[in-house]
This record gives structure tokens, sequence and C-alpha cells, in this order.
């Protein structure tokens, strides 16, 4: 840490890390956006959000309360959505008596990321597309010398996940990358897997997991062409989805990976479309499927179960997993609690029944993570979860491989594989420039 005049330890001014970025990173300068907010010595990074819609608000606004970041620039395809995004954060940086959103900084049109990430006034770039598009932004970010927080998965085919891995290690230790898989920042689960890690259930022979879930709402309106019916609905879509695996049901697959420390060697199962089998601007062959049902096999012949579901089930949502062991069992639920279960008897006393390993609140959970995230780039010790994430994404594509194969398929088979999905749209007729607020 940098010394002040006394001699003590000083906190590094918002000039410093942006200096460190730039002279680490890319070679580019980056100007620091102190300008637009005051004096030059203020300390709080700039947010640039690269798809305004429910969870780029939704991450933005943690950001806001969570930490002294402030919100920069937008960019979306759709200018609807940088417009309601800006007022959005227009109003919160008023009620914390911050200024608006330059006009320069909002962009639209599915290029406009090109022009965000080389705002002088952004230091850090979230990450809230469609994943078809997340390993293009996220090397976009970091190439112009910005931090990132790129919201899983990190990729919807082999070739995104790879190229993800390698954009990890070419820019590790010169900015942040984090992916956004808050669950590792949540006590119930850290608890949980700790004690795991500690040899508290033995080892893992078996496990279990399952993510069911209602359908979603379609976005698309009347009027609409196709192509952005289809990119409103991109959720649906296999190719900018990934499908409901790769989308949704990774956060559970991203524990199992997690508590086994490793990615299964192989996969076999299968997927359907057996209630849901049409939606507005979807091609037929790309539409998601509506439930997956697959057997990872780990290191050591230890296998585990996945069972998921996305469609109209009379609110029936429950997603966790359940790891048994040599010497106790765990189980955690997405909604809580996470818990270790013993069956072992020592000296002829049961040790415990259950034990909670600490309350599961993903809310709290996604602030912690921003939090530890800024406190990276402030401290200039930066966090890599390239390859963690790429990983947790490309057992998810090992699953719908298999699925949509149906047959048993290895890792390295995979891997080999190099699968890149083909979108089949023309977004440059989308339009794109500067958004128009008048
Ligand atoms: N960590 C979590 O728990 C969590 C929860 C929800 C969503 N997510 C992830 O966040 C991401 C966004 O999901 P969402 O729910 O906000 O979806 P959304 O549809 O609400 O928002 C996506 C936005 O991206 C825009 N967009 C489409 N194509 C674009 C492009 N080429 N460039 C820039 N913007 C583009 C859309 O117009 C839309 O406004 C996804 O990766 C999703 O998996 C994570």
């Amino acid at each position: 840490m940098k010394k002040d005049s006394t001699g003590k330890d000083s906190k590094p001014t918002r000039r410093d890390f942006v200096k460190t970025t730039a002279a680490a990173g890319a070679g580019l300068l980056i100007v620091p956006s102190a300008t637009a907010f005051g004096s030059a010595a203020n300390s709080s990074l700039g947010l640039g959000i690269i798809g305004c819609g429910g969870r780029g608000n939704y991450d933005g606004g943690e950001f806001v309360r969570n930490t002294d970041v402030r919100v920069t620039a937008l960019m979306d395809v759709f200018e609807d959505r940088v417009g309601a995004t800006r007022a959005r954060f227009d109003k919160m940086a008023e009620e914390k008596g911050q200024g608006k959103i330059a006009e320069a900084n909002l962009f639209k049109g599915h290029r406009g990321y090109e022009k965000l990430v080389q705002s002088k006034d952004v230091d850090l770039v979230l990450v809230t597309s469609p994943p078809y598009f997340h390993p293009d932004h996220l090397e976009a970010a970091v190439g112009a010398g910005k931090h990132v927080y790129l919201e899983k998965p990190v990729a919807t085919d082999v070739t995104g996940c790879l190229r993800v891995k390698n954009i990890g290690k070419k820019y590790d230790g010169k900015v942040s990358m984090h992916v956004g898989f808050q669950k590792r920042y949540d006590e119930g689960y850290r608890g949980m897997i700790e004690r795991i890690h500690a040899g508290e259930i033995g080892d893992i022979v078996l496990g279990q997991s399952f993510y069911f879930t209602n359908d979603l709402g379609r976005q698309n309106k009347p009027g609409m062409s196709d192509l952005e019916a289809r990119i409103r609905n991109w959720v649906f879509d296999r190719a900018l989805s990934g499908d409901i695996l790769v989308e949704q049901n990774i956060h559970i697959i991203d524990i199992v990976n997690w508590a086994m420390k490793s990615h299964p060697v192989k996969a076999a199962g299968t997927s359907g479309r057996a209630l849901r089998k049409q939606v507005d601007g979807i091609p037929a062959d790309y539409l998601c499927s509506d439930h997956f049902i697959l057997t990872y096999t780990y290191p050591n012949d230890v296998h585990v179960s996945f069972n998921s579901n996305q469609f109209k089930n009379k609110g029936y949502r429950k997603q966790g997993e359940r790891f048994f062991g040599s010497k106790g069992a765990a189980e955690s639920f997405q909604s809580g609690p996470a818990t270790i279960n013993y069956n072992q008897v020592e000296e002829g006393q049961k040790v415990a029944d259950k034990i909670d390993t600490g309350k599961v609140d993903l809310h709290l959970a996604v602030g912690t993570k921003m939090k530890a995230l800024v406190e990276s780039i402030k401290s200039g010790k930066f966090d890599n979860q390239c390859e963690q994430g790429a990983d947790s994404t490309l057992t998810t594509i090992l699953g719908r491989t298999a699925a949509y194969s149906g047959r048993e398929v290895t890792w390295d088979k995979m891997i080999k594989s190099n699968e890149k999905w083909d979108l089949r749209l023309n977004l440059d007729s989308l339009g794109g420039g500067a958004v128009s607020m008048k």
C-alpha cells in the first residue's frame, strides 16, 4: 500500500487505480472521470452497464447501494431499455446528491459496447447482456483496461468458454474479472462447503441436484419484428442463452463443482420440450428445452444426478443439492437452509443431527460479492474468476451436449469439439449510435 507523508498507509485514490489499470492493462491511456464528478481525488469508480435489462438494473443498483460506485454509462441494443435504466440511475444519483449520467455516455445498437468501454468515465464494466455476447463484451472491456463484473454464464458454446479462459490468463493481475456466481459469497453456502472441504462428511460418494422452477415471462410485444422478438425473448433461445441448463441451472452445477473441487469427466442424459412447445420469435430448432435429466460422473466414480424444469408447474419451485459422504450428508437449498447432517456415531455418542451452516441470503451475497470486487480493485489485488466461471459453464455445456445427442460425452471430447453456435441473426439491421433522449 502507498504511504502518505506521515509514513502511514494511505488509501489509494480513484486516480491511483485508474493509473494502475492503465499501466498494467492494454497500454491504453485512461483519463480519470473525476472531472465529471468533482475532485480528482474522488475515489469512486464509474460503472458502465452493457445490457440494461432486469439484471443490469438489479446489479447496478446493488453496486450503488453497497459500494461507492456510480453508474456513468449505459448501453443496450434497444433505446427504451437505455432510457428507462437512465431514469432509474439518475434518480438514485440525485438522492445521493450526485450528477446524472452524461448524454454522451448513452449508447444503443449492438456495437455500442465498443464506445462504452472507451469512455473515460468508465472504470468498471457490468456485463448483463444475453450470454452469447459475453465473450465479446468481456474482451472489449478488459482490452480497454477496464475491470469487469461479468454475469454468468460466461458464454453459450465451447469456443466462447475457451476464449474467456484465455482472456482470463491474458489479463490476470492486470484488471479484476468477476463472474456472477453470488452463492460463492453467501454465508450459508460458504459454511457448508468449508465444512465439506474440511472433511466433516467424509469423502463425497454420491450427489443429487435439481432446479425446478416456473416458466418465464415473454418480453415480445405485438408488432415487433421477428428479430426484435427473438432478442427480447432471448432466454428461450438456445444460441443466445445456451438453454436453461447453461443460463439458469448453472447456479446449482457451480455449487456441485465447488463442493467436488473438480469438474465432471463425463455426462449422460436427456432433455425435451414436453410442455413449452413454442415461443414467439424463437426458431423451432433453437427453442430451449423445458426440462433436463442428467447424470454427471466426477473423478473416482462419483455420480451426481441433475434434474430441472422450466415450465408452468403450479408454482412449484425448489432448487438445491445434496451430497452423501462416507461420514455424513450435506444439503442446501437456494431459498435456504444450508445444512450438514451427521449420521456417524463416535464412542457410542451421536455427534450431531443437523448443523445449519449459516443464513442463506442471496440478495446479501450479491452485495458482499460487489464489495469484494471493489475492494480488489482499490487494493490492486485483482480477482480473476474467468477460469472457474468458464469451467462451470463448460460443465453445463457438457450436460447439454450429452442430452442433445443422447450419448455419453466426455469432458475431453467436448473440449475438442470446439462447438460454436451460429446466431443466424443480422444484428446490424437493428441500427445503432447515440441515444436520443429528447
Ligand atoms: N446471477 C444471477 O442470479 C442472475 C440473475 C438473472 C440474470 N442473470 C444473468 O444476467 C444476464 C442478463 O439477464 P437479464 O435477466 O437481465 O435479461 P434481460 O432480458 O432482462 O436483459 C438483457 C438486456 O440485454 C439487452 N441486449 C440484448 N442483446 C444485446 C447486445 N448484443 N448487447 C447489449 N445488450 C443487449 C436486452 O435488450 C436487455 O435489455 C444473463 O447473462 C443472465 O443469465 C444472472
